[in-house]
């Protein structure tokens, strides 16, 4: 990050508490600083607040440029407890570190069958999951994929640095080919090249995203190499991040949990469903009687317990289950007890959001407003590159 240090703005941005605009990396990472010192020593006079502000933000960007992570999210209606665990508690802890972009990717979803009408709604209720789930638009930009025209732009870009093999390759598209063999559109094929555009429009340096989309980011770090090596080094190589958990596995206790498999605790079910959906949870194979002892190693509601249940609750299952002193049952009224606990703030804040939707528009378009003007930055730099026409 170059260029003079827009100290006017900061003051303004910090005290009115809004997240500010122009030069939105800089002007995060300031106004952050700056709430501290606020909070640490009370309000001072403007001048030494200036001097402090620009001394910090020098240093910042002289020495250690924050990093620059970017995800996305297709508003497939609802989030369930793989997203959060895979990736959304992964974006709520990383906003606390780095430069955050989160994108609901409305013109990924087009490439699979789908109904417009309810594009709108599907959208607004992932932004609104998202927000409940803590991710905070004052640290964090969240905006909608077709709200920045230099998504697509970008990919058309790097459609002429992506191979065919490598995109024929892709387990993603061979699994969804399969699933809609009506439909094996382009766009789906082109898929990982609009998600790479995604990451590289601003710069992404780490993707949080569950084990699933490691190709994609590996595909995502093979363009930005491409482009650099063709064109002149413009993108910095993306890398996943992973969460100590990247691959949840469904209530069938075999495959990942998906929307489209029907496997899934959707993070919005109430206590009722919660427990009617662990109820038909898959356990220990070898545990058909309530007499027959169980290995919670082998079983994935055990494992649901790693997440939500407290040391003391877990050692009482590990205890129970391999001594037949308790039942599944048991084990899974516990589970779900804590997994309600756990859902219940989140449940929440999305009824306080859902009370008030123009809330959650207001926050995407500040989010779009921010988005675009990186995106644009990224654009311009990418024309003159690749010595397109310039207006
Ligand atoms: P999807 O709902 O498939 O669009 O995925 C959204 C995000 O959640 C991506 O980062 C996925 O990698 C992650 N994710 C989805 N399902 C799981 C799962 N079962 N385990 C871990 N991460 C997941
Ligand atoms: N393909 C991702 C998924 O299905 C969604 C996505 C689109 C994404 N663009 C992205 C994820 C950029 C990370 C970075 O989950």
């Amino acid at each position: 990050m170059t260029g003079p240090c827009p100290r006017t703005v900061q003051p303004v941005a910090a005290t009115t508490n809004k997240a500010p605009s122009a030069n939105f990396s800089l002007d995060i990472a300031i106004s952050l600083e700056f709430s501290t010192f606020i909070t640490q020593v009370g309000r001072t006079n403007t001048q030494e607040i200036h001097s402090i502000v620009d001394a910090r933000c020098l240093r910042k960007y002289t020495q250690s440029p924050m990093k620059t992570v970017f995800s996305g999210i297709q508003p497939s209606g609802e989030l369930h407890l793989g997203n959060y665990l895979g990736a959304i508690r992964n974006w709520v802890e990383l906003q606390n570190e780095f430069f955050c972009f989160f994108c609901i990717v409305d013109y990924h979803a087009i490439t699979q069958d789908y109904t417009p009408k309810e594009m709108r709604g599907r959208v607004l209720d992932m932004a609104t999951d998202i927000l409940a789930c803590g991710v905070d638009p004052e640290k964090s930009v969240l905006f909608v994929q077709s709200d920045v025209r230099e998504h697509t732009e970008l990919c058309w870009v790097l459609n002429s640095v992506s191979q065919f093999g490598d995109l024929s390759r892709m387990t993603q598209f061979k699994d969804k080919s399969q699933r809609q063999e009506h439909n094996i559109n382009v766009g789906l094929f082109d898929y990982p090249v609009l998600q790479s555009a995604d990451i590289l429009l601003y710069k992404g340096q780490f993707v949080p995203v569950g084990q699933d989309q490691v190709q994609h980011i590996e595909f995502a770090r093979r363009l930005a190499r491409g482009f650099n090596t063709r064109w002149g080094k413009v993108f910095p190589e993306p890398e996943a991040k992973l969460t100590s958990t990247p691959k949840i596995i469904g209530l069938d206790g075999k495959a990942k949990m998906s929307k489209s498999i029907g496997n899934t605790i959707p993070l919005g079910a109430t206590d009722k469903q919660v427990r009617k959906l662990l109820a038909k949870a898959v356990t220990d194979p070898q545990r058909e009687k309530r007499e027959d002892v169980g290995d919670p190693d082998k079983c994935n509601v055990y494992s649901l317990h790693g997440f939500f249940s407290s040391e003391e609750d877990k050692a009482w299952v590990r205890e129970g289950c391999t001594t037949a002193g308790i039942g599944c049952v048991d084990c899974k009224t516990k589970l779900g007890d804590n997994l309600i606990e756990t859902l219940t703030p989140i449940r929440n804040r999305k009824k306080e959001l859902l009370a008030d939707p123009d809330t959650v528009i207001d926050i995407l378009n500040q989010g779009r407003d921010k988005a675009r003007q990186s995106a644009a930055k990224t654009m311009d730099q990418v024309r003159k590159k690749l010595g397109l026409w310039q207006r």
